[in-house]
């Protein structure tokens, strides 16, 4: 696990969009895989200013979004399909079917859990994933307790992640109860992830997830078992930990930096 500390938020987002950015540069064809929530939309906005200056393309980028609401409309200002359109799939050069989120309204969810996996393989498998992370130490919506090994499915919210989006939904009973996400076997399998948080209030999540011990009780704990993982956080959120970690400055001027990018 390689830990990176940004001094605030500002800067997290401006890392990840430079992280990403070399990495769109170094390889001709991307399997990125996406996430949404409050700390991935500065990345995003970094992303798209960099598009705008003409310093990236994503032409020959293939996404996969880590979860979506079952039997919310794509149109609902909630949903997952919204946000992305919002926030980055508008604004760059993605082609329209080379963007794939779940379908949270199939007739069938279990089948489109099995759909959503398969056409994960029939692209090649992720080769970097975007993470968030949640207060209660969840990756995507592998809430506490999630099989380590578990593949892309159908949860239910715990009651925490429902108050965390809450205020979103305009009331805790309006926000939907099951979802489907990948599972965390399933994110494992992507080459390479970059996990950023931000923020005092994940700062105990995050100590779990760095120096505490692997256990479902806290997700995001299995990602010490990843070969190439990246955890870009800002102060806050790395304000529990006792170790010292590189920061953003120190990386940037590491003359190591292009193999950095490629995970070794
Ligand atoms: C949701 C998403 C996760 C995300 C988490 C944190 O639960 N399913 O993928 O990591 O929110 O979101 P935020 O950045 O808003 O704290």
């Amino acid at each position: 696990m390689k830990v990176i500390v940004a001094k605030d938020y500002d800067e997290l987002c401006r890392f990840a969009g430079h992280f990403v950015t070399r990495w769109l540069q170094m390889h001709e064809r991307v399997v990125l895989g996406l996430a949404t929530g409050n700390t991935m939309i500065g990345f995003y906005k970094v992303l798209v200013e960099k598009y705008r200056r003409g310093e990236v393309s994503f032409k020959n980028v293939v996404t996969f979004n880590l979860d979506e609401f079952v039997g919310v409309e794509v149109t609902h200002e909630q949903s997952y399909h919204y946000y992305m359109k919002k926030h980055f799939f508008d604004h760059v050069d993605i082609a329209e079917d080379a963007r794939f989120l779940p379908d949270g309204l199939a007739k069938d969810v279990l089948a489109e859990c099995e759909r959503y996996e398969r056409l994960i393989k029939e692209k090649g498998g992720i080769d970097l994933m975007m993470l968030g992370i949640g207060k209660n130490g969840h990756i995507a919506f592998n809430e506490p307790t999630s099989s380590l090994a578990s593949r892309t499915r159908v949860k239910r919210l715990e009651d925490e992640t429902v108050e965390a989006l809450a205020q979103g939904f305009g009331g805790k009973e309006k926000v939907p109860r099951y979802v489907i996400t990948m599972g965390i076997g399933t994110i494992m399998e992507s080459r390479h992830i970059l996990m950023l948080a931000s923020g005092k209030g994940k700062a105990c999540a995050v100590k779990d997830m760095v120096e505490g011990p692997i256990g479902a009780y806290c997700p995001a704990t299995v990602l010490q078992l990843h070969p190439h993982v990246f955890v870009v956080i800002d102060e806050d959120a790395g304000s529990l930990l006792t170790r010292k970690y590189d920061t953003v400055s120190s990386v940037l001027s590491d003359p190591y930096e292009e193999y950095f990018y490629e995970g070794k």
